[in-house]
């Protein structure tokens, strides 16, 4: 069984080390975080330091970046990265969740209960799926997207890097979303959205523009 540290020690880690655990597949031996101290515990976790502490540490095989913000995960995966070329970013996949034929669930990606991956459909690297998210057959998405609970798609759809879609957003088949854009909870995406920008309602229209790392949570 692979040794794993998990970055972040809060909210979103908690969800994270519940997904590992049931998946069984990897063993925690401790958090990092930047923020709360080493000492700190979470489930029976230990903050161990931050990932400056990485490149002593030998004993490592895997990593994965539990930060639910995606340009927060960004940064601190890039940092790992540049700090560690060689240790891998694991995936975590509840044994719940649905993956299916053809699909394909890029390094340091989470897959929460209930969560479904139809089809020869594509996730890219550090995305989340949480709880009941779903992604319809032969549809694509971006390096650091993330799918609130309930945000679903249909089949054929594209989703740019970067890009957030709130609790219960739905987006049509064949539709394409942007990249670094916001999907507010609960729209229903009728045509395409474009990138850097915050949509939302039914239909959901393109509100305002938003940047790259503007905080959305
Ligand atoms: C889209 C979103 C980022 C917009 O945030 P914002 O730009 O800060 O918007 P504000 O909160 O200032 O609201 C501005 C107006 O838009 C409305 N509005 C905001 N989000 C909306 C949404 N998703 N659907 C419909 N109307 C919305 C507000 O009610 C407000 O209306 P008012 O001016 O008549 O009072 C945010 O509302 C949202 O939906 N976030 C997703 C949250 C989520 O899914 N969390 C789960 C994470 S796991």
């Amino acid at each position: 069984m692979k040794s794993i540290l998990i970055y972040g020690a809060g909210g979103h880690a908690k969800a994270v080390i519940d997904v590992i655990e049931k998946a069984g597949e990897c063993r925690v031996t401790g958090l990092l975080d930047r923020i709360k101290p080493p000492g700190t515990n979470v489930y029976g976790y230990q903050v161990l330091g931050n990932e400056n502490d990485l490149a002593v540490d030998e004993s490592v095989q895997g990593l994965i970046v539990a930060i639910g913000d995606n340009w927060l995960r960004a940064e601190v995966a890039m940092a790992i990265r540049s700090i560690r070329p060689d240790l891998p970013f694991i995936t975590a996949i509840h044994p719940n969740a649905s993956v299916a034929r053809g699909a394909e669930i890029g390094e340091g990606s989470v897959v929460m209960a209930g969560a479904v991956v139809n089809s020869d459909t594509r996730i890219g690297k550090h995305c989340i799926l949480y709880t009941l998210a779903s992604v319809d057959h032969d549809s694509s998405v971006g390096d650091f997207v993330s799918f609130a609970p309930h945000a679903a798609t249909g089949g054929g759809v594209s989703i740019g890097a970067y890009t957030a879609l709130g609790i219960g957003a739905k987006i049509i088949h064949s539709v394409s979303i942007g990249e670094h854009t916001v999907v507010g909870a609960g729209a229903n995406v009728l045509s395409p959205i474009a990138d850097y920008s915050v949509a939302y309602g039914t239909p959901a229209r393109e509100i305002r523009a938003r940047k790259a790392g503007e905080r959305y949570l």
